[in-house]
């Protein structure tokens, strides 16, 4: 019996330094002190032995029992311990803190608002004004006539025959020139929307419409202004052109581009080959426009110009597809 005694302990001593987690530990207490265990099953033996034998054995298996229970208690502590120091609670005080992620400013947000600042150096003001529409001022008032051909331009979300999802962010012009006399310098950003959808258009988008009405504004003006824009927001030095077009709101139109930013005007896919890329309209405020709010042709003229702000941020950030800016995906937009 002291033998048998002897190789329990030997073997629960070597199970127990070699149980290296929580649950094994107790696993291994448990076959060796729980009630099926092999020392519940020593002690069972010492009734079976010879009367003379028994006072022995009983005492020496209980003595193993409480070496035992103390050994795995002791082990118990010491794997705690060195499992990082936990509290009661299991909360590791210790551990370095996890960092919020942070948000940013979509790269969209960010590019409009660079757009702004740049017109705002230059003296604008900003206006504001509805997204839905009369087609007074989306229209009639920028010189588009009822069945104008120059409507179809734009293909447009109608509310009622009457009311239209803005086109454009053009209806500042007349909003604001009912409301003040020349001098007159604004910036009109804003969402606009158009039944268009590719990877170059989405139904919904942003602009900046600008305009500057005084005594004696000319074309060199206009050009003067949009050549410190595009300083400002794409690389200095970058060239700009500008190519007749039209509007019927303004007379001369242009369209301008710049240099194209990929290949600096050598020739590239992205600007098919031409060396430039076209970024706003622009040109000089139709009589008839004036007329419409009331101010005085002889007296006064002015340029206008209008930008997409999504077809800015493709051009400096190199995006070629325009449905990017509004999926939501984070690895897209944490690049900015
Ligand atoms: N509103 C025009 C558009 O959305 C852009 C535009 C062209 C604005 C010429 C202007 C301009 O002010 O003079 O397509």
């Amino acid at each position: 019996m002291n033998d048998r005694i002897e190789a329990v302990r030997q073997k629960a001593l070597a199970d127990l330094s070699a149980a290296g987690d929580p649950k094994t530990l107790e696993e291994t207490q448990v076959r060796y002190l729980g009630r099926k265990g092999e020392v519940s099953a020593l002690l069972r033996g010492v009734s079976s032995l010879p009367v003379e034998e028994r006072p022995e054995a009983g005492k020496r298996a209980n003595a193993l029992k409480q070496e035992l229970a103390k050994a795995f208690e002791d082990a118990k502590k010491r794997l705690e311990q060195s499992l990082g120091k936990k509290t009661a609670e299991g909360i590791d005080v210790t551990l370095p803190g996890r960092r919020p992620v942070l948000g940013r400013l979509h790269p969209l947000t960010r590019v409009m608002e660079e757009i702004c600042e740049a017109f705002i150096r230059l003296g604008f003001s900003v206006a504001e004004g509805p997204e839905v529409e009369a087609d007074y001022y989306n229209f009639e008032a920028l010189n588009f006539p009822p069945e104008h051909p120059a409507r179809d331009m734009q293909d447009t979300f109608f509310i009622s025959e009457k009311v239209v999802l803005r086109t454009h962010t053009s209806p500042l012009q007349v909003r604001t020139m009912e409301k003040t006399s020349p001098p007159v310098r604004i910036i009109a950003p804003g969402k606009v929307y158009r039944c268009d959808s590719d990877i170059t258009h989405t139904p919904m988008f942003q602009q900046v419409e600008g305009l500057v009405v005084d005594e004696g504004i000319r074309f060199s003006d206009l050009k003067g202004v949009l050549a410190s824009f595009v300083q400002q927001v794409f690389d200095p030095g970058t060239p700009l052109r500008f190519r007749p077009s039209f509007s019927p709101f303004t007379e001369p139109s242009a369209e301008v581009d710049i240099g194209c930013v990929m290949c600096k005007g050598e020739g590239c896919r992205v600007c098919g080959q031409t060396g430039w890329l076209e970024i706003l309209g622009a040109g000089m405020v139709h009589p008839a426009v004036f007329e419409n709010v009331g101010y005085d042709t002889q007296k006064y003229t002015g340029f206008a110009f209008g930008l997409g702000v999504e077809r800015i941020a493709m051009l400096k950030y190199g995006i070629d597809d325009i449905r990017r800016f509004y999926e939501n995906d984070a690895r897209f937009l944490g690049q900015f």
